[in-house]
C-alpha cells in the first residue's frame, strides 16, 4: 500500500541520512543531547511490519550551519548523479554545473574522455566557464588569461614563463571525480583526495545492470531540455517527497494509469531507493511503463516509453534542476514545467 511506503521510507531514508552524517561527525554528541540513535537499517528492506519513526528535527531543514556540515559530510563525499553523455557528443562540448554551492564543469576531451573540474581558475580565483555551456577547443579564463587544455592542464600563464620556478604542471585546473556508468549518466564525487573516500560501487553498485531498466535503450533517447525551479525549502523535503507515495492518489490523480498505487512499494539498498509503480499486464500493454528511482543524496529519476528526465536539488534552499530526454522530440517539448512538488 502506498501508505505502507510512506511509513518505511521515512525509517529506511533517515537510516541512510543518519549514517553519512552522524558517523563522520556528530553521532556520539546528538545521540546524548537528542536522545536519538541514528538506524543502521538503511541498507535493508524491510517486510510487512507497519512502524513509525521519527522525523529528523525540524530545525535541521533550516539550519544553515546543518547545510554547511552536509556539504562537507554529504556532498562533498558522495558521488552525486549530474547529466547523461548525450550532452557531450562533440570534443569541447562543456556545461557548468552546481551542487551544494560548488561550481564545476563537465567537459569532453580530446580524447573522448569526459572529465570534471572545479570552476575557479588557479591565478586568482576568476571562474574559467561563465556561462552555461558551450564547446571550446581550449578553456581561457577571462580575467587574466591563463589558458586550460580540455585535460585541464595549464597551457599559456601570459607573463609566467618568464618567471623562473614557476611550475606550470602544479597549476591544472583542480579535478572532480567523474563516473559515466553503464547506461551513460554522468556521475561526479567532490572528494578532493586522490581516489575518493566513497566508492561510486560502495552505494550504488550495480545499479546500471539491473533488469528493471533492460527494456529501455538510454542511446535512443535525445537530450531536448532542461528547466529549473527554485523553492524555498530544503533539499531534503525533495527527498521526502520523491520517496513517498502516499500523496500519489490525491495530488496526481493521473497516475493511476501507470501504476498499481494498492501495491506501490519503495526499497532501500546503499544509496539507491528503488520504487516499483506495480504496472499492471493492461497498463504495460497500452505502452505505459514507468521505473522510479531516487539516487540519495539529491537526485531522481524517472524512466517512461517516452522520456527520461532527473532531476536534482543543487542548493538548500533550493533549486530543483530537471534535465529531460526524450523519444520523441516533439512529444517532449510540448512538454510544460510541472507544478512544484510533483
Ligand atoms: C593534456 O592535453 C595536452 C594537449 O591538449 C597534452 O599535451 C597533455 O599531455 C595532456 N595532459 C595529460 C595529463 O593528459
Ligand atoms: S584569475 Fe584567471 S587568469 Fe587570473
Ligand atoms: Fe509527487
Amino acid at each position: 500500500m502506498s501508505y505502507f511506503a510512506a511509513i518505511s521510507y521515512t525509517s529506511l531514508t533517515w537510516g541512510v541520512y543518519g549514517l553519512a552524517i552522524f558517523g563522520l561527525i556528530m553521532q556520539r554528541l546528538l545521540a546524548y543531547t537528542l536522545g536519538w540513535t541514528p538506524t543502521t537499517k538503511g541498507s535493508e528492506t524491510t517486510s510487512g511490519a507497519k512502524t513509525t519513526s521519527r522525523a529528523l528535527p525540524a530545525d535541521w531543514y533550516r539550519s544553515n550551519e546543518l547545510y554547511d556540515l552536509e556539504r562537507r559530510a554529504i556532498f562533498s563525499r558522495k558521488w552525486m548523479l549530474v547529466s547523461h553523455k548525450l550532452r557531450f557528443l562533440d570534443t569541447g562540448n562543456w556545461i557548468r554545473f552546481e551542487e551544494a554551492c560548488f561550481q564545476f564543469v563537465i567537459v569532453k576531451g580530446r580524447d573522448g574522455l569526459i572529465r570534471g573540474f572545479h570552476n575557479v581558475c588557479r591565478h586568482r580565483g576568476f571562474p574559467i566557464v561563465t556561462e552555461e555551456s558551450g564547446q571550446s577547443k581550449i578553456l581561457v579564463c577571462k580575467y587574466h588569461g591563463w589558458s586550460y587544455g580540455l585535460n585541464g592542464t595549464l597551457a599559456k600563464a601570459p607573463g609566467y614563463q618568464d618567471i623562473e620556478k614557476f611550475d606550470r604542471d602544479s597549476n591544472s585546473l583542480l579535478p572532480v571525480h567523474v563516473k559515466v556508468d553503464a547506461h551513460g549518466f554522468v556521475w561526479v564525487n567532490l572528494d578532493a583526495k586522490e581516489a575518493p573516500e566513497v566508492a561510486w560501487e560502495a552505494d550504488f553498485k550495480d545499479i546500471d545492470q539491473k533488469a528493471r531498466h533492460h527494456s529501455f535503450n538510454f542511446e535512443d533517447y535525445k537530450f531536448d531540455h532542461t528547466w529549473q525551479m527554485t523553492g524555498d525549502y530544503n533539499w531534503k523535503t525533495l527527498a521526502d517527497n520523491y520517496n513517498e507515495c502516499y500523496h500519489c492518489a490525491i495530488a496526481h490523480p493521473d497516475v493511476s494509469a501507470v501504476a498499481d498505487l494498492e501495491a506501490y512499494k519503495v526499497e532501500t539498498k546503499g544509496g539507491n531507493i528503488e520504487h516499483f509503480a506495480s504496472t499492471t499486464p493492461e497498463q504495460e500493454k497500452a505502452g505505459h511503463k514507468v521505473v522510479s528511482n531516487y539516487y540519495f543524496p539529491n537526485a531522481c529519476m524517472t524512466v517512461t516509453t517516452l522520456y527520461v528526465s532527473y532531476s536534482k536539488v543543487i542548493g538548500a534552499k533550493s533549486r530543483l534542476l530537471e534535465e529531460r530526454y526524450g523519444l520523441h522530440g516533439e512529444h517532449c517539448q510540448k512538454m510544460q514545467p510541472r507544478a512544484p512538488g510533483t
